[in-house]
């Protein structure tokens, strides 16, 4: 792979440990791609610092990057953690954790991160441009960013993306060229959805069956909203390997089909309607014992809307006393949220607002929490599978009528 001078420095070490590590692991990347050259990265996100999931490894791999002194040189954000650090939580987070995550958050504000602690650092002011080359891991940020803003990313890992951050590089393969971002499979979407759990139910159906290519939707009754295109990119990376899709009319790389698959004819056509819907919601409905304890909105990290949609639904009414419910956001949107009482009318209902963390990255067993209910397939497959919980997904409605009731309600 071709060096410039500077890079070909750090590479041979000659501008210290951190920046050669830095360059080994992108040039290794690089090399098993394929790819000619770096090229200059305007921003990074780094995903993998939550110390519950990243544990250990993580940490002594932050330490060694932060030992020589190096910083950021591009502004790199970063997503989520394991607790509330942001000192408004009402929760209590085991004293353990919030030590632990405090090691691995010194050696990152040392390194420069902007501690935005989401996944969608887009509502926190961490917004690259249109047709920006970016290195940005975290699967729900990065499709988003890829897709809904078009700005130009792979997925990347913890390491690739703190290697970014401190050379401002990235391999050239994959989504940093045009071709690659045309669209492969036409996904006609037949039925009328309007709420962000339908967006996610439909990612999730086509994830599973589109693999690692990407997907170019049509919403024939429907024209989804931007909270809806975060649900949709959340879950197509989640049950599939997919970094990029496209909605024809709504997205930039596809004001009209043609756009969308740069010329060419999708290799597949699929169709999705309201079957393909009640399947995956299916796979995750609660039969036997109704009881739920735990409740999470806001996966991905909701927006503004969210949570003063979930103040209205929640004014008035009280939140049943056996169940812990987690409505997660960013800092900086709870912020904005808190000024005008949205805080205030969630939490005088017994609800939680969380800033930092989700339920898949807390240590959400210990705290008690079994049965849970969401509106988001990405954090029912992680709930169930990474912490072990029992899961249902439903609509906002039923989501909150659940909270409500401490049992699966199954309104319409
Ligand atoms: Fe974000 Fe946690 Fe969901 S990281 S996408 S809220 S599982």
């Amino acid at each position: 792979m071709y060096l410039t001078d500077t890079e070909k420095r750090m590479h041979d070490g000659e501008l210290g440990p951190s920046l050669k590590k830095a360059m080994d692991i992108l040039v290794a990347i690089g090399e098993i791609y394929d790819a000619p050259r770096l090229i200059d990265v305007r921003s990074v996100h780094i995903s993998g610092i939550s110390y519950r999931s990243a544990g250990e490894a993580a940490l002594k791999l932050a330490e060694e990057f932060a030992s020589s002194g190096n910083r950021f040189v591009v502004p790199t954000s970063s997503n989520i953690i394991c607790v509330d650090c942001s000192g408004g939580a009402t929760l209590d987070f085991p004293a353990d954790f919030v030590r632990d995550q405090k090691r691995m958050l010194t050696l990152f504000e040392k390194m420069g991160i902007i501690p935005a602690h989401t996944c969608t650092p887009y509502y926190s002011g961490c917004v690259p441009l249109c047709g920006e080359h970016i290195a940005w891991s975290e699967s729900s940020s990065l499709i988003f960013a890829n897709s809904v803003i078009g700005a130009w990313t792979n997925r990347e890992s913890n390491p690739t993306a703190i290697s970014s951050a401190l050379t401002g590089k990235t391999p050239l393969f994959g989504y940093h060229i045009k071709e690659n971002r045309a669209g492969s499979v036409l996904v006609e979407v037949t039925c009328d959805i309007t709420e962000s759990a339908e967006y996610s139910a439909i990612g999730f159906s086509v994830g599973s069956r589109v693999g690692s290519h990407v997907p170019v939707f049509v919403f024939q009754k429907s024209r989804p909203t931007i909270d809806n295109l975060k649900s949709l990119g959340a879950a197509l990376a989640t049950s599939g390997d997919v970094g990029l899709f496209h909605v024809v009319g709504a997205t930039p790389e596809a004001p009209d089909r043609e756009t969308a698959f740069q010329g060419h004819k999708p290799s597949e056509k699929l169709s999705v309607g309201q079957n393909d819907l009640r399947q995956v919601f299916e796979q995750f409905s609660k039969k036997g014992d109704r009881k739920i304890d735990h409740v999470m909105i806001g996966c991905p990290h909701a927006s503004f809307a969210e949570l003063r949609e979930v103040a209205d639904l929640l004014t008035g009414k009280k939140i049943n006393t056996n169940v812990n419910a987690w409505i997660c956001t960013s800092f900086a949107v709870k912020c904005v949220a808190q000024r005008l009482g949205i805080i205030e009318r969630i939490e005088n209902a017994g609800a939680h607002v969380l800033a930092d963390t989700c339920t898949v990255a807390a240590p959400t067993k210990q705290m008690g929490c079994n049965n849970m209910a969401t509106t988001s397939l990405k954090a029912a497959k992680y709930g169930s599978e990474k912490n072990d919980m029992n899961v249902v997904v439903g609509s906002l409605k039923q989501v909150v009528r659940s909270a409500i009731k401490g049992a699966w309600s199954e309104l319409s």
